[in-house]
């Protein structure tokens, strides 16, 4: 980016990582760079984020490609959640493409601790394979998509929790929904699982301090876990933290 000129900056979003990077970026840059915050548009009203935000899908790795280059895009971070893996890849390749240099912001995984009974899993279909003899009332948090895998889980009872509540019937057996989104306190969480009678959790590997605290919920009660593993992460350069983010953006504005 050229000095002193008014450089673009795409983050990907759909995390608190890309709100919180929106946040630091427009406060350090001001107008020496545009904050344009991208959404997916599945969330009917996400948080508030600082600089410009646009929401809906690009059309695929060309519908990105030309966005990159009609908004003059000088600099991408792509902050989408660990399991965004479909956009994360249409990322790199638009931004090998265009020119444009990527960094990905991606929070480190969770690792089992002293007391944790986890049972980490490929998928949900592998999920739904473990699930009979581990638990009857089953703590399902791993979104919307996949839940198809569970269908066939004759017996087992699902608290399902969505950050909104679905407008078609779940394809489980037998289940509750019930809706919020992160963070979630330690108390709130333990609080649900007795409530609920809770016997098991199946979540996936997402990591951060926001979906941290049903994990530990679940080690106070002795639950199993059933942990989905990540997709496998995109090469190239790579940041855990927003402030390493921001070291990356400070090298290049
Ligand atoms: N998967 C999860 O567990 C999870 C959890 C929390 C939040 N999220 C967030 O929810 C969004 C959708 O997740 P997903 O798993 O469905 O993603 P995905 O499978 O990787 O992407 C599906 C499609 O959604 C569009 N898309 C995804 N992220 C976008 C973004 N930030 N801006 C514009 N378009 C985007 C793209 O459409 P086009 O091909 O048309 O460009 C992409 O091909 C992501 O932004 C992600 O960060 C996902």
């Amino acid at each position: 980016m050229a000095e002193g000129s008014n450089g673009t900056l795409l983050i990907l979003g759909g995390t608190g990582e890309a709100v919180d990077l929106a946040a630091a970026a427009v406060a350090r840059f001001g107008p020496a760079l545009r904050v344009v915050t991208s959404r997916a548009g599945v969330t009917q009203d996400p948080a508030p984020v600082a600089g410009a935000e646009r929401r809906g899908g690009f059309g695929g790795v060309d519908g990105l490609a030309a966005y990159l280059a009609a908004e003059s895009v000088d600099l991408v971070v792509d902050a989408t959640h660990p399991f965004a893996a479909a956009m994360s890849a249409q990322a790199r390749a638009a931004c090998l493409r265009a020119g444009v240099p990527r960094l990905q912001l991606l929070r480190p995984p969770w690792a089992p601790g002293p007391g944790d009974r986890w049972v980490e899993v490929a998928d949900a279909a592998a999920a739904a394979r473990a699930l009979p003899g581990l638990a009857r009332r089953v703590f399902l948090t791993t979104g919307r998509r996949g839940l198809e895998s569970y269908a066939g889980c004759a017996g087992l009872w699902f608290l399902v929790r969505l950050i909104e509540a679905p407008d078609t019937p779940l394809p489980l057996p037998a289940c509750q929904v019930v809706t919020g989104r992160p963070p979630f306190t330690l108390a709130a969480e333990r609080d649900l699982l007795a409530r609920h009678r809770i016997d098991g959790l199946v979540t996936k590997n997402s990591g951060g301090a926001a979906g941290a605290a049903k994990l530990a919920a679940a080690r106070e009660a002795g639950l199993p876990v059933v942990l989905l593993a990540r997709p496998a992460a995109e090469p190239g350069e790579r940041a855990e933290t927003v402030d390493q983010a921001m070291d990356w953006l400070a090298r290049r504005v």
